[in-house]
């Protein structure tokens, strides 16, 4: 029989905390052994019946409570369960929280409990605050020393948060922070691994206002990121314009933003010679302009029209210069019944290990229709209507494997 793991969730004093609950239930219906401590000002954001209620059990509220039962948990809410605890997850790690932790301090039932941790408990911290602060040296300083204390990080991410400003600072969302956890078992196969992912799409200016694109959400290339990291790589992103949600953040994860392909182009050209895995998931624009204007250009009434030219083909360009030990893999999107035809062709003219074909229904949403082809195209794989996270999963295994 499986013994359950031991979950203990340290909640401190920010909004995310209403995130917390969906982990905590979800860990609970997951079959862990589900605890809960909660600082006295996370308390002003959500009550200790909150947890309750989806935990099935009593919630640390404070390090000095009534002692209404004679239960280990009462009596010394500081040991128990802390000193059991296989897994403990600060979410939100505030900044207070992150500095008294990382300093030994204890003068409230969280980071009381993460003082009396056993040597075997995972320790996790979820950051969450303004991004400001995020960036203060004293709050960055203290981050080290959890991290060198072997506390792992989940986020924090790039995205709205709640004071009104867009950057890093949002706690993770809590499917990832459960994946997170759940996966700190996942096999490492890519330890000491570089990945170089470019994902997004591309602008191809016209004039400073208009410019010539392919659409181009960037999941999927935030999921191959994400999945790389889970099984040790560390990656260099390169991406162009997307939505902040859909560009991945975290340790391990370098991230540069371009604009147009020869911009693209020029970065990943910088960082392919040190990659292991090179994975091509842009939606690079295939024309650009001949001339770019520096003005806008004026609307005239009638016909109009520009002289385009073919961008750098990327995915081609590295390819040619690729190494034995170098494994590259390139995205087709196709929408005619010769799809398989045309992307085992790309495989080949552009020097790819494997291609992985994904119908127009993949656009934007959080599935997709993929098949994955290697072996100089001899290998074809229907993978079917998957979620982006499983295919991303399954790209990085296969990479692994070539690797
Ligand atoms: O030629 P096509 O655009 O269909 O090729 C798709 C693959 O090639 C993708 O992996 C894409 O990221 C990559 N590509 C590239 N540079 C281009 C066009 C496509 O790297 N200019």
């Amino acid at each position: 029989m499986q013994i359950k793991k031991t979950v203990l969730l340290g909640i401190g004093g920010g909004i995310a905390a209403f995130k917390s609950i969906q982990v905590a239930s979800t860990l609970f219906q997951n079959g862990f052994d589900v605890h809960v401590a909660m600082s006295p000002s996370s308390q002003n954001f959500i009550k200790p019946l909150s947890f309750s209620a989806v935990i099935n059990r009593p919630v640390l509220s404070s390090l000095f409570p009534e002692l209404q039962t004679n239960d280990k948990e009462t009596i010394y809410p500081h040991l128990f369960p802390a000193n059991h605890a296989d897994i403990f997850v600060l979410l939100p790690a505030t900044a207070n929280m992150i500095a008294k932790v990382a300093h030994g301090f204890g003068p409230e039932v969280v980071s009381a409990c993460a003082l009396s941790l056993p040597e075997h408990c995972k320790r996790y911290y979820c950051p969450a605050m303004n991004a400001e602060m995020w960036q203060q040296i004293t709050v960055q300083n203290n981050m080290t020393l959890l991290d060198d204390l072997g506390w792992q990080r989940i986020g924090p991410e790039q995205g709205h948060l709640a004071c009104g400003v867009i950057g890093e600072g949002r706690m993770s969302e809590p499917e990832s922070i459960i994946d997170a956890i759940c996966n700190k078992d996942e096999p490492k196969i890519l330890a000491d691994k570089r990945v170089l992912i470019l994902s997004g799409p591309t602008l191809e200016h016209i004039d400073p206002v208009r410019f010539i694109s392919n659409g181009s959400s960037g999941k999927m290339g935030k999921e191959l990121a994400l999945a790389a990291v889970r099984f040790g790589a560390s990656v260099d992103f390169i991406s162009g314009p997307v939505a902040s949600p859909n560009l991945p953040s975290g340790p391990g994860i370098k991230v540069k933003n371009i604009l147009s392909a020869k911009e693209m182009l020029y970065e990943a050209e910088n960082s392919f010679p040190e990659a292991d895995i090179a994975l091509f998931v842009a939606a690079v624009s295939d024309y650009m302009p001949v001339e770019t204007n520096s003005s806008k250009l004026p609307k005239n009434k009638g016909e109009f029209s520009l002289k385009f030219e073919s961008t750098p083909d990327i995915a081609a360009t590295l390819g040619s210069t690729k190494t034995d030990e170098q494994i590259c893999i390139g995205f087709a999107l196709e929408t005619n019944s010769d799809a398989v035809d045309k992307a085992k062709s790309k495989l080949k003219s552009k020097n790819l290990d494997a291609i992985i074909l994904n119908g127009i229904k993949s656009f934007g949403g959080e599935k997709g229709h993929f098949s994955y082809i290697s072996e100089c195209g001899q290998n074809v794989e229907k993978w079917g209507v998957i979620p982006k996270t499983q295919c991303a999963q399954q790209i990085i295994n296969k990479a692994a494997e070539l690797v």
